[in-house]
């Protein structure tokens, strides 16, 4: 029997695709694994109702970790058409099965490393070498959304929010209202991942990204249990930024950036923000990280014109499993990999058209296999 058991989740569209590649360069590192494959995305959606069918489920109960490919999402009634005809208009409801894995398996924190490789021709700058910790179960992607809004619930706002009550008076549909809700539990434990990866890793600073001027319940509680955590940490520096200052700060001085820490929804964004700066959806990668299970996966979707033509750059997936090597305690093999990835970009030589090249997928596998 291997010592890891692994779901392999490619899923749709690009995912097969890069999901191949991230394979040719875990064999040729010889990680001793089982992969078992496991059904998720659109597929399943429109045969079975379901996007992550409960044998899915089941397998991720018993693995150490996950890869996972990209899937196709389509709004809630363009979703509902492409049901087969036995399941429209049973009120079955798509959700995207990425964001149920992460609730589900409480993977509290997204994890994204953003590192200008060397030789890149995308590098907004070099030396940028950020990671960012994504608060990932709560914030205003807790589902707590209303729309229309229940008589029972306005009416409780308008008596509780004085002086200003906006929707007062207006009819249900007149407006809708999205919870952000954070927690002090998930607040400090995602300022506690950061911290300990700093510390792990030799970084010289945290930074707390928030709106807690304006956004005062849910952001000032954020940044309170950060303050309080960051003390237990007098070697490793701590400041904090509104969410819209940093997005400027990040663009003019990158280099001055080193762990950033955020509630949901201000992760999602600085995250794109620092991906781009290191070469893009090519290069973004992601780990969505719980105590028992990570799943780990390129932040690109599908790309479904360029699906299986072999075209799209594998480096982000291939950087997911390097944090997967990571994350299993392998530090070894994952450095390695790290260094492979970095010599193709400094070679140059095999490149995909995202990087002004005309090698395959595959092709920019292999030259990362045997860079090894
Ligand atoms: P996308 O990320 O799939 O692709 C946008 C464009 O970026 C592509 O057309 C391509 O030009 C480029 N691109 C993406 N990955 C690339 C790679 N590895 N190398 C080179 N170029 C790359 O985003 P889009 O088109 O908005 O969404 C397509 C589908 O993917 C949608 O159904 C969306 O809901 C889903 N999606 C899924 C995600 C996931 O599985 N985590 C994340 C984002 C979108
Ligand atoms: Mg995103």
């Amino acid at each position: 029997m291997a010592r890891y058991r692994i779901a392999w989740l490619p899923g749709d569209g690009i995912g097969q695709d890069v999901m191949e590649a991230a394979r040719i360069v875990l064999d040729a590192i010889r990680l001793d694994a089982d992969y078992v494959p496991g059904d998720i995305g659109w597929d399943f959606w429109c045969r079975e109702g379901d996007a992550l069918p409960p044998r899915t489920v089941a397998l991720l109960e018993g693995v150490h970790a996950a890869m996972f490919g990209a899937i196709t999402s389509k709004p809630a009634r363009a979703a509902e058409a492409e049901l087969v005809p036995g399941l429209r208009g049973t009120g079955l409801v798509y959700r995207s099965p990425i964001v149920r894995m992460r609730q589900m398996f409480d993977l509290y924190v997204c994890l994204r490393p953003c590192k200008a490789y060397p030789g890149n021709p995308l590098n907004f700058g070099d030396a940028i070498d950020l990671v960012i910790f994504r608060e990932n179960t709560e914030d205003l992607y807790a589902g707590v959304e209303f729309g229309p809004v229940p008589a029972e619930l306005a009416a409780t706002l308008a008596r509780l929010s004085k002086p200003f009550a906006p929707f007062q008076g207006l009819a249900p549909d007149a407006y809708a209202i999205s919870c952000k809700v954070n927690t002090r539990k998930g607040s400090e434990r995602i300022v506690r991942a950061a911290f300990e990866f700093a510390k792990r890793n030799g970084r010289r600073k945290v930074t707390v990204v928030h709106k807690a001027n304006v956004v005062r319940a849910t952001d000032g509680l954020f940044l309170e249990e950060a303050k309080r955590v960051a003390a237990e940490y007098p070697g490793i520096a701590m400041d904090d930024a509104n969410v819209d200052a940093i997005c400027m700060w990040l663009l003019k001085n990158p280099r001055s950036y080193d762990v950033l820490v955020a509630p949901n929804l201000y992760g999602d964004i600085i995250s794109d923000l620092a991906a781009q700066m290191v070469g893009g959806l090519g290069f973004g990668c992601s780990g969505n990280i719980g105590e028992k299970l990570a799943v780990f996966e390129p932040s690109h979707g599908s790309a479904p014109k360029y699906a299986g033509q072999y075209k799209v750059n594998p480096l982000a997936t291939i950087l997911a499993a390097k944090m997967m090597l990571e994350w299993l305690g392998e530090q070894g093999m994952a450095e390695r990999l790290e260094r492979a990835v970095a010599t193709v970009i400094r070679d140059g030589k095999a490149r995909t058209y995202d990087m002004g090249g005309s090698s395959t997928t595959l092709e920019v596998a292999q030259a990362v296999a045997a860079a090894l």
